[in-house]
């Protein structure tokens, strides 16, 4: 794979976002919804690219002005496991953190093991479980990441 670059989303990438999200979750975001985050973006709407291809998406929000929320990650199902993932949320806690989030979390799926690991492995915590989250007896983990050193949640 040539070198993965990260940047803003535009309009432009949209229809490849959908067909990456909706390729990768039970219930994706429909398009609309994609839209309305963009347009809200402020810098925390990014996507990988290698050429001209989207390989992969994340979309974040800060809460509190100290609080990253990591809404959605995910990468094309043919570009997963060549580090895509990793350079997004990498660049995303960048982004947190240059706008003073101490800390950031997100609501994973309790079956997603693979994102799980994932998160775990870029040292995020499972701090809680969201019961239905996902739906009826579709429960979510809430997993952090300080930024500061310390382990909390709140
Ligand atoms: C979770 C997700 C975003 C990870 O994306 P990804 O592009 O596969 O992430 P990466 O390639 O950076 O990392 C995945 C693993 O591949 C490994 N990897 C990266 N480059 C590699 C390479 N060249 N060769 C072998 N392994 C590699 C990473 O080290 C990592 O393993 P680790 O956690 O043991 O360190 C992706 O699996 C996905 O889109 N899942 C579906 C959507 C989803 O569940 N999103 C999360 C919702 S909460």
């Amino acid at each position: 794979m040539s070198s993965i670059i990260i940047s803003d989303a535009w309009e432009g990438d949209l229809k490849e976002i959908a067909e990456i999200e909706n390729s990768s979750f039970d219930q994706p975001f429909p398009l609309p919804l994609l839209k309305a985050y963009l347009s809200l973006a402020d810098g925390l709407f990014l996507v990988a690219r290698d050429n001209d291809r989207v390989l992969g998406y994340c979309i974040g929000i800060v809460q509190f002005k100290v609080r990253g929320h990591i809404i959605s990650i995910a990468t094309s199902i043919h570009s997963r496991k060549r580090g895509v993932g990793s350079a997004l949320l990498q660049e995303l806690e960048r982004r947190f953190m240059k706008i003073g989030c101490t800390y950031s979390y997100l609501e994973v799926n309790v079956k997603n093991l693979d994102a799980i690991s994932f998160y775990y492995n870029r040292s995020y915590r499972i701090v809680r479980t969201r019961k239905n989250y996902y739906g009826r007896n579709k429960h979510g983990f809430i997993m952090t990441k300080s930024f500061k050193g310390l382990n909390y949640f709140e």
